[in-house]
C-alpha cells in the first residue's frame, strides 16, 4: 500500500501468541488483556532496548472490546479491563515514543466473539483514528472468504479518508489460501501494508517448520509482492516463550530476517531470558530484515535436510550486492551437522569472492571465500545460522 508507511517490515510487540484471549483479571491480574498489560509492555519496549533496536509498535490483538457497541454504535473497550478507554492508553504509548496498534475483524464478529466491523467499517475507521491508532490488524473471522477482498479494500478507503497514517495489516489470504484459493497478491500489495498469508503460528518448532515450508513452497508466487510498503507476513516471533529452544529461536530469527517478515514479538518482556532477548535485539539480524532493498529472500538449496535461504541486501560493492544467508536444519540427529557448500551453489557470485560473517557468533572471525571454495558450515540440529556475505 502506497501510503508512505511500512517502507521496511514493521517491528513491534503484539499480545496474541503469548497472551491469547486471557480475560480473567481476577485470577491473572498481570497477564490478562488489559490496560495494565499494555502499559507495562510499552514501558518495557521503551526502556529495555527494544524501541532503540526498531521495535516501535505495541499492538493489541483480539479480546479487548466490550461485547456491545456504545449507544452511538461505536466500538468500546471492555470497561473493567480498560477503565480509562483506549485513547489515554494510546496517548501513553505515544508519550513513550512508541506507536499504537489495535485489532478489528471484517466479519460480524472477531474470532474471539467480540463485535466485528461488518456494516460499521466507516465508523470504526473513524473511531480508530480518533483514538490515535497507528496500526490496524483487520482479521477475517465470520466472513465469506470467497469475496472477502472487497471489504478490506473498502476499509482501506475509510482508513485513508481519516487522514491519519495507519499501517494496515490484512488477513484475507489466511482465510483463502488454507481453503485452496489463491489470493490476489496484486490487490493485496495495493490495499495493505502487510498481510497474513497462512495459518496462525503456534508455540512449537513443528509449527515454525510448517509455516516456513508453506512460504518456500509458494515463494515463486508470493515473493515478488513483498517490498517497501507491502509485506508477506508469516506471523509472530515465538522467541522467548515455551516452545522453542535457543537454537530453534535463532533459526526463526534467521529465516524471518531473510524473508523480510514483519518482526512482531509476542513474549512476556518482564521475564524473557537474556539470551532470548539478545536474539531479538541482534542488530545485524535486524539490519538484514530491515534492509532497504526490501527483497523477500527465497529458499535456494536443501542439502542433507538443511534448508538454505538467501536474500540480496546492501551494501553493493563493485556492482555486486551482499547476501544474507539463513540456514535452518531439519535434522534431529543430535549433533551439529557439518555440510559443505559453495557460494556459487547458492547463486552467490562475485569475481573477488565474498567475506562471510556469522551474525549470531560475532566471536568467529569473518572469512574470505571465492565462489567455488568449498565452505564447511556446522548447523545444530533443529537450529539455524544467519550469515552475511559481502563482496570483496
Ligand atoms: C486469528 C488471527 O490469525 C490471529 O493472529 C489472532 O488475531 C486471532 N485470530 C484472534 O482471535
Amino acid at each position: 500500500l502506497d501510503n508512505g508507511l511500512a517502507r521496511t517490515p514493521p517491528m513491534g510487540w503484539m499480545h496474541w501468541q503469548r497472551f491469547r484471549c486471557l480475560i480473567d483479571c481476577q485470577a491473572y491480574p498481570d497477564e490478562c488483556i488489559s490496560e495494565r498489560l499494555f502499559r507495562t509492555m510499552a514501558e518495557r519496549l521503551a526502556t529495555d532496548g527494544y524501541l532503540q533496536a526498531g521495535y516501535e509498535y505495541i499492538m493489541i490483538d483480539d479480546c479487548w472490546a466490550s461485547k456491545e457497541r456504545d449507544s452511538d454504535g461505536k466500538l468500546q473497550p471492555d470497561p473493567d479491563r480498560f477503565p480509562n478507554g483506549i485513547k489515554p492508553l494510546a496517548d501513553y504509548v505515544h508519550s513513550l515514543g512508541l506507536k499504537f496498534g489495535i485489532y478489528g475483524d471484517y466479519g460480524i464478529l472477531t474470532c474471539g466473539g467480540y463485535p466485528g466491523s461488518k456494516y460499521h467499517l466507516e465508523v470504526d475507521a473513524n473511531t480508530f483514528a480518533e483514538w490515535g491508532v497507528d496500526y490496524l490488524k483487520l482479521d477475517g473471522c465470520y466472513t465469506d472468504f470467497h469475496n472477502i477482498e472487497e471489504g478490506y479494500v473498502e476499509m482501506g478507503k475509510y482508513l485513508n479518508a481519516t487522514g491519519r497514517p495507519i499501517t494496515y495489516s490484512c488477513s484475507w489470504p489466511a482465510y483463502q489460501e488454507p481453503e485452496g484459493l489463491k489470493s490476489n497478491y496484486t490487490k493485496l500489495a495495493e490495499t495493505c501494508n502487510l498481510w497474513r498469508n497462512w495459518d496462525d503460528i503456534e508455540d512449537s518448532w513443528d509449527n515454525v517448520t510448517d509455516i516456513v515450508d508453506w512460504f518456500s513452497g509458494n515463494q515463486d508466487r508470493i515473493a515478488n509482492f513483498s517490498g517497501p510498503g507491502h509485506w508477506n507476513d508469516p506471523d509472530m516471533l515465538l522467541i522467548g516463550n515455551y516452545g522453542l529452544s535457543y537454537e530453534q529461536s535463532k533459526a526463526q530469527m534467521a529465516v524471518w530476517a531473510v524473508m523480510a517478515a514483519p518482526l512482531i514479538m509476542s513474549v512476556d518482556l518482564r521475564t524473557i531470558e537474556p539470551q532470548m532477548k539478545n536474539i531479538l535485539l541482534n542488530a545485524e539480524a535486524i539490519r538484514v530484515n530491515q534492509d532497504p532493498l526490501g527483497i523477500m529472500g527465497r529458499l535456494v538449496l536443501k542439502k542433507e535436510k538443511i534448508d538454505i535461504w538467501t536474500k540480496p541486501v546492501l551494501p553493493i560493492v563493485k556492482g555486486t550486492n551482499s547476501y544474507a544467508v539463513a540456514l535452518m536444519s531439519r535434522r534431529v540427529d543430535g549433533y551439529p551437522r557439518r555440510i559443505n557448500v559453495t557460494l556459487s551453489e547458492l547463486n552467490i557470485t562475485h569475481p573477488g569472492g565474498f567475506i562471510l560473517k556469522d551474525i549470531f557468533s560475532p566471536q568467529n572471525e569473518p572469512v574470505a571465500h571465492k565462489d567455488k571454495d568449498v565452505i564447511f558450515i556446522r548447523v545444530p540440529p533443529t537450529g539455524g545460522l544467519l550469515l552475511l556475505a559481502t563482496p570483496r
